[in-house]
């Protein structure tokens, strides 16, 4: 909730552009300074750091529901609550495909298509609502450089022959899915906080990390003293991140785990 940015949290534009200038961009930045640096940084009067440093706080604290509300809330929600697979059994077996606004982990043994299945849901969830897409954009994390865009196309065209019959159809797809390869924790981690941002401005609709495990496997050996309580720790900080974006917009999280 901390990396939560200062514009979305009501404070003016001047004002974060005057932070920015002092990277002070989320309310994490703003919230580490006492209120006499804030003082001094944004030109305010300790009253006016204190109404502020208040505003910021209360929008990223964790806020109290009732399971009723919870419940409510939900039920309310007008957005779909799966993505389906196309694949009728899995649909079936998942009650309507991929959930919306939950974390889903792919899991199978190497080779079994994780991969294939995370780059045709992307297809998917460009598609439009009439052919039971989301009708968006997808994030698309790659930490094992495994992602191939022609192998996009390829699925694309052969899933969908009908729907991708023009150039047009097939490049608003492929400018749909923005692909970010990072190959360590550290960058994943970096990569997942500013999600926010990116989700609003580019109506993204889907996020798929492919893979967590293999990163993780790569730089924790747990066979070492002290990894494994690193390991946890940076996998409880990721699964809590994506967690709160699947459930603050709606949207399917994917990561395949081996
Ligand atoms: N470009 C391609 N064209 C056709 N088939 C492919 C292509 N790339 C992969 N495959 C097939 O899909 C299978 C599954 O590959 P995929 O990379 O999705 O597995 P994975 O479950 O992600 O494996 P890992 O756990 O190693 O990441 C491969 O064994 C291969 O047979
Ligand atoms: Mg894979």
């Amino acid at each position: 909730m901390s990396n939560k940015k200062l514009r979305r949290v009501g404070v003016s534009q001047e004002l974060c552009d005057r932070l920015s200038r002092h990277q002070i961009v989320t309310c994490r930045d703003f919230l580490c300074l006492s209120p006499l640096e804030l003082m001094k940084v944004t030109g305010l009067s300790y009253q006016g750091v204190h109404e502020l440093l208040r505003m910021v706080s209360r929008a990223c604290a964790p806020q109290m529901k009732t399971v009723y509300g919870i419940k409510t809330q939900r039920s309310a929600n007008l957005l779909p609550a799966f993505l389906s697979t196309t694949l009728s059994a899995l649909d079936e077996a998942l009650h309507g495909g991929i959930a919306c606004g939950s974390l889903t982990e792919i899991t199978g043994p190497p080779g079994c298509g994780k991969t294939q299945f995370c780059m045709m849901m992307s297809v998917l969830a460009t598609l439009p609502p009439n052919m039971g897409g989301l009708e968006g954009a997808v994030v698309y994390i790659d930490t094992e450089s495994a992602f191939s865009a022609e192998r996009l196309i390829e699925i694309a065209e052969s899933r969908f022959p009908r729907y991708f019959n023009t150039e047009e159809k097939l490049l608003l797809t492929s400018t749909k899915v923005y692909v970010y390869r990072e190959l360590t924790c550290e960058k994943v981690l970096q990569r997942i906080e500013s999600l926010e941002e990116e989700i609003i401005s580019k109506r993204v609709k889907v996020v798929i990390i492919d893979s967590i495990a293999s990163v993780v496997r790569k730089e924790f050996d747990t066979q070492l003293q002290g990894n494994m309580k690193e390991r946890n720790k940076f996998l409880a900080k990721g699964a809590s991140l994506l967690k709160y974006l699947a459930e603050e917009f709606s949207i399917p999280v994917s990561c395949p785990v081996v």
